[in-house]
Parts: structure tokens; sequence; C-alpha cells
């Protein structure tokens, strides 16, 4: 079975208290972008693991959709599986794309194995694996809380937008930046604005708290997202704790040739 693990932006993000696990409490929209990896699981003789396309930081036995997979044997008594996972998503940059993976990987080796898992069981796993992992179980956006897995869908629409993702080549680990930002407990509004305020007014009011630690640190990145203004994006941001950055256009755009040497997507939203 063959499944396309989609990566998401952040609508906002707010940082609001580190808490004694040593996360943090965060508020944010998950918005899924058909920007995809592929993934493929088939029964087989024994278990293997292979990956192609964009390189993939750590070992195979770290990569989020073999713990999955070992989870379910764990728990499930599922057989071997050939598992292959072709790495389109840039990695580590804010876009979700191992999270998804790992979110897919359970969804599709539960399903090629024929175990019916409820959604409560499979968030449950998703949430080990990662704190934004639970929401790939979802395929529409979701409003995160706590550690941004106690999700609810979230009141926004941007189908028929068309956005331009760009991943500098910078490596920012996702830790790093949470000890950048000072959290605040200051009551955000994000639900309210996303769904009520239009577009044109997000500039002032959708904030993403890892921008100021991030953009100074890295003004190439900053740099990105005042490109993507200048050329008229309605809304752009930093993606989680980055590096890529997102502008929403309302219409078909090429941008690629103002980023060489930068990762560079561009698409309709059909969500
Ligand atoms: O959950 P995930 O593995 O994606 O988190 C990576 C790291 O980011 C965590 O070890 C933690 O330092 C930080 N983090 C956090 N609060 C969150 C999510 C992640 O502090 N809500």
């Amino acid at each position: 079975m063959v499944a396309f693990p989609h990566a998401k932006i952040n609508l906002g993000l707010h940082v609001i208290r580190r808490r004694d696990d040593g996360y943090h409490d965060i508020e944010t929209c998950f918005y899924p972008v058909p920007l995809t990896d592929i993934l493929e699981v088939v029964p087989s003789d024994t278990f293997s693991f292979s990956v192609s396309g964009i390189e993939v930081p750590g070992s195979n036995d770290d990569n989020l959709c073999v713990k999955a997979y070992h989870m379910l044997v764990r728990d499930h008594g599922i057989g071997p599986a050939a598992i292959h996972l072709h790495k389109i998503i840039p990695t580590g940059a804010g876009l979700g794309g191992g999270s998804s993976d790992a979110a897919f990987a359970l969804r599709v080796i539960s399903e090629v194995f024929g175990r019916k898992l409820s959604r409560e069981a499979l968030a449950d796993y998703a949430s080990q694996l990662g704190s934004d992992c639970a929401f790939f179980l979802h395929d529409r956006p979701m409003m995160g809380t706590d550690r941004g897995d106690n999700l609810r869908p979230a009141d926004v629409s941007l189908k028929g937008r068309f956005m331009v993702i760009v991943t500098p080549p910078v490596h920012i680990a996702t830790a790093d930046a949470y000890r950048l930002v000072k959290p605040s407990e200051h009551k955000s509004g994000l639900t309210a604005t996303l769904a009520m305020a239009p577009i044109t007014e997000w500039k002032q009011l959708v904030k993403n708290d890892f921008e100021d630690p991030v953009f100074s640190r890295y003004p190439a990145i900053k740099e990105v997202k005042e490109t993507l203004y200048r050329h008229g994006a309605i809304y752009a941001s930093l993606s989680g704790s980055g590096a890529s950055v997102f502008g929403i256009f309302g219409s078909a755009v090429d941008l690629s040739a103002h980023f060489p040497g930068k990762f560079y997507w561009g698409g309709e939203l059909t969500r």
C-alpha cells in the first residue's frame, strides 16, 4: 500500500509556558499542505526499511517510521513488512515531515495488517513519537494546544489560495529553538482571529513566537519572508521553529528564481 504523507505549516504559534516535563505548552493552527513524501508498506518475509530522495539525518533505526512499526509489532503482533520511504519534504525544517511519515506509517501498517485501531489508540502512539505527530492523523486544519497534541478542528479555510514554501539550507533543532523563546501567558485570540479576521489583516494579528529569535540569528530567513511580501504575499510567516517560511497568495506565482540554493515549493491549497 502506498500513502502520501503531507507537510504542514503553522498559522500562528504561541509558546505559552515551559512545563515541568521540559516541553512547552503552545497554541497553534496546523494547516495541511499538499507537499508530500511517498511511503510504501508491503507485507514481506523479513523486515526491511529503505529510504530514497533527499538525505535523512540519523540512522534508519532512529527513523520515526521504524519506531512506529516496532510499536505495532509489540502491541499488535503484526508480521514483517518491507517499508520504503521516499523523502521530498525538507527535514528538520518546521514542516512536520518526519512526524507525518510516522503518523502515516501507523495508519498504513495497521491497515495493511488488518488491525482496526481506534483514532484514540493511534493518537496515543503518535504522541509518543512526536508532539505534532497526532495532527497528521487528521486530514484537515486543526488547532493544537498543550504540547501541540491536544487537537480540535480549526475554523479556517485557505482552499483555492496558493502557497509558496521556501526552506533555506539552515538546520534549526527544535529543542534549541524552544530555548531561545521567552514564553508568554498572554491571550492570543488565535482561534477567533483565524476564524473571523480577513487574511489581509493576519500580517498584524497572526504571529509565530519563534520569528524574533530565529530571524535575529539567521537574517537570511527573515529576508525570505520579506521577499515573499515584496512579491505579493497576502500573509507570510516562519513555519514551526523554522527554517521554512511560507507565503499565501491570491493567485498562482512562480518565485523560484528569487530563491536560488533554497528548497522551493509552490502549489494550490486543496483543503
Ligand atoms: O516532540 P518533538 O520530538 O517534536 O520535540 C522535540 C523537542 O522540542 C523536545 O525535546 C522539546 O525540547 C521541544 N518541544 C517543546 N515543547 C513542545 C514541542 C517540542 O519544548 N510543545
